[in-house]
């Protein structure tokens, strides 16, 4: 009965248009595989902090936050993860749940918070990698019909993002290029439906399992000017930029064809001017173009934290400028047209009401590709030195039972979400 009822199953999900991947990009517009142009709006959902296990599994079920968050509306989360994840797995064989709160919290603290996380999970145990974890969400979101886009946050598993934190260019203390490039590849080949095409590393026992909603992959977040390396900063630049992400997205691409490939501009992604002007990419004289990408599969991002702003044209002017004209093909200074998604923005939420929040809720439906509000998050197991933090902008309370400022989350945020997706097929 079970095994005749299962194909039916997956017939009708066919039929109701979930996940229809891959996304290719025309223009302005991204489109399902069926050739419909499709939006996305959701939230951040982070796994690269200190413990690199996404967060609030010791407050929750996966499948209890999942099905909050769809009652939103939202079809979309930015899952974030660091570099060192990949890292502690291939080169030290280190993944399991335990050493990660251990080393992140001291023996006492990781221990008492990994023993609440079975509690809330118990699908997982001690020695589940947290990969396994990952993959239990993009699953419950799959289920849930919501897409994931993943984002590569940082290098090393800490909060994100400082002048001086290490992680701000390649070349910097914790940013190694070449674990960049092998980092982003496993973990497209990770996330792909297609057969394995990176050898499995000798010391990784975890055979990969296909993501089904991955919809896209982020190759870094907030590249941004060093402040403590003058060495650093003298390649702090355009031209640098530009070789960095033909070859992430080549690694990406080779590993995984189909996601979507997201490109983040400069000064903590408030940028990507002269690449959608088509202008040189400075020093050099070089210009960007499609054509040393993948076809049809770029997308850049912005993200926008202007949150002191009392006038919205100046918030919107900024983003205009910074990038997301790629939205206006008939701009005649747009000479990249591609889908700009916002994919950070954020306050702390008892400002909800205030001149940004408000803005960028009307704004962003018509004039973007798709959003992601910065951060569903009520607490981080650890953020910069303290354990349990309250995280004041989060959609969720300290324990992530309920919303933080429920008035937001079901007013402004879901009609944003609806209007963002009210043309979807
Ligand atoms: C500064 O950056 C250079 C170039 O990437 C690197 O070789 C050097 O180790 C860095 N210095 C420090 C202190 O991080």
């Amino acid at each position: 009965m079970l095994s005749q009822s299962l194909p039916l199953l997956a017939l009708a999900a066919t039929a109701l248009g979930f996940p229809d991947l891959p996304f290719k990009t025309s223009g302005s517009e991204i489109l399902t595989s069926k050739d419909t142009p499709i939006k996305v709006a959701g939230t951040n959902w982070p796994g690269h902090n200190d413990v690199m296990v996404p967060e609030g599994l010791q407050y929750r079920s996966i499948k209890d936050i999942v099905s909050d968050l769809k009652s939103t509306g939202m079809n979309v989360v930015r899952l974030t993860y660091a570099i060192e994840m990949i890292d502690q797995l291939l080169d030290e064989d280190k993944s399991d749940l335990q050493s990660a709160f251990v080393d992140a919290l001291g023996e006492t603290e990781g221990m008492a918070v990994l023993r609440q996380l079975l509690a809330n999970n118990p699908e997982f145990s001690a020695t589940s990698s947290r990969l396994d974890v990952f993959d239990a969400i993009v699953e419950e979101l799959n289920v849930q019909e919501i897409y994931v886009n993943l984002d590569n946050h940082i290098s090393s598993g800490e909060w994100c993002c400082g002048a001086n934190d290490g992680n701000t260019w390649w070349g910097d203390e914790h940013f190694d290029a070449d674990k960049w490039v092998r980092g982003l590849a496993y973990m497209a080949e990770h996330g792909s439906s297609h057969p394995l095409r990176i050898p499995p590393q000798p010391t990784n026992t975890h055979q990969g399992k296909a993501w089904p909603n991955l919809m896209s992959m982020s190759l870094r977040n907030e590249l941004r000017e060093p402040s403590n390396n003058a060495t650093l900063l003298e390649t702090y630049n355009w031209q640098t930029w530009y070789k960095y992400m033909r070859e992430g997205a080549q690694a990406v691409s080779d590993a995984n064809p189909d996601p979507l490939i997201i490109l983040s501009g400069l000064n903590y992604d408030t940028t990507l001017q002269p690449v959608v002007r088509g202008q040189p990419l400075t020093p050099g004289d070089e210009v960007f173009s499609f054509d040393d990408f993948s076809a049809d599969k770029i997308v850049f991002e912005l993200h926008n934290y202007d949150t002191r702003a009392t006038n919205c044209a100046d918030i919107t002017g900024a983003l205009y400028n910074g990038g997301a004209q790629a939205m206006v093909p008939d701009d005649e200074t747009t000479v990249n047209a591609a889908p700009v998604l916002i994919t950070e923005f954020g306050f702390a939420q008892t400002e909800y009401q205030g001149v940004y929040a408000t803005c960028l809720a009307d704004w962003m439906p018509d004039n973007t590709a798709g959003w992601m509000q910065w951060v569903v998050a009520g607490s981080y197991y650890l953020r910069s030195g303290t354990p349990d933090y309250d995280e004041t902008w989060a959609l969720y309370d300290h324990e992530w039972q309920s919303w933080r400022v429920p008035e937001y989350v079901e007013g402004i945020f879901s009609d944003s979400i609806a209007a963002t997706l009210a043309d979807n097929a």
